[in-house]
């Protein structure tokens, strides 16, 4: 028997279930068009607990970029979403969105979207600093992230001398830094070579946050996540077991 759901409508008994307390994220009935009129969200339900991971699979345009933004506020479209207690949205104030932009990290799919501070280091201690922290505790807190990521070595560095494998690195330093409650992770694996690959897998394996991993690379999500949603033209049609939904899929890379 098959341990993951095909979605069709909002799922009703989720919110029967009382525990609504363990929730950190909920969303209900997403929509989302972009000004050119592209539908790219079309009625998304999600619910993440306190420390869970999950695994956002789907093709290329089938929402999950879209989807991620409109976490930490980046979007804003009609439906709910709720993060941490806190109900985003284009009403949301600016005290909600920078509560949840502190307890929310997102990595970028483009690293040159997320770096933009003269050094590295200045990079990664911009979050904190935002924060309210003093500077020296800021670039304290940037240095370890750095050091997490095996890049305290280019601190010093501009961000665009860096490779593409080294910006994704600082990226996320810049996150880590945040000690946010959830990690949204776009395509985390994207130009690091196969160490580095091992060694963010098992820095996030390490990290008791919830999690939010949207990406092609199913191993990686594998060895992550023991759940899975499945991205299609806007929506989430199957919410479930990792192995479950790269086989119904057929997602892996290699056909058997
Ligand atoms: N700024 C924009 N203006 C208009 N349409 C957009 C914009 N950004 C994205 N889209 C469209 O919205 C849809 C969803 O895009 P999105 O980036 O969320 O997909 P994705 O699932 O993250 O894809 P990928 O796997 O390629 O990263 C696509 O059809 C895309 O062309
Ligand atoms: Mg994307």
């Amino acid at each position: 028997m098959s341990s993951f759901k095909q979605v069709t409508a909002p799922d009703a008994s989720l919110r029967k279930s009382g525990e609504s307390d363990l929730r950190i994220i909920r969303v209900r009935d997403l929509r989302y068009h972009y000004p050119d009129g592209t539908m790219a969200l079309d009625g998304v339900d999600l619910d993440l607990r306190h420390g869970e991971s999950v695994a956002v699979f789907g093709a290329n345009g089938s929402g999950k970029t879209t989807f991620i933004r409109h976490l930490n506020g980046l979007l804003h479209g009609e439906g709910l979403v709720e993060v941490c207690g806190f109900e985003m949205g284009a009403r949301a104030s600016a005290t909600t969105l920078a509560e949840v932009r502190s307890r929310v990290g997102l990595v970028f799919q483009n690293s040159d979207e997320q770096l933009f501070m003269p050094t590295v280091l200045e990079d990664v201690a911009f979050g904190p600093a935002n924060l309210g922290l003093a500077p020296e505790d800021a670039a304290a807190r940037a240095r370890a992230a750095l050091e997490q990521v095996g890049m305290l070595h280019a601190a010093a560095k501009a961000p665009y001398h860096l490779s593409a494998g080294e910006k994704r690195r600082a990226a996320l330093a810049g996150v880590l830094a945040m000690q946010p409650e959830i990690l949204v992770l776009d395509e985390p694996t994207t130009s690091l070579d196969p160490p580095g690959q091992r060694d963010l897998l098992r820095l996030l394996r390490n990290l008791p946050q919830a999690k939010i991993l949207v990406t092609h690379d199913v191993d990686f999500a594998g060895a992550l996540a023991a759940r899975a949603v499945f991205f299609e033209r806007g929506r989430i049609v199957a919410d479930g077991n990792i192995r479950e939904i790269i086989e119904h899929f057929h997602w892996s890379r290699v056909s058997e």
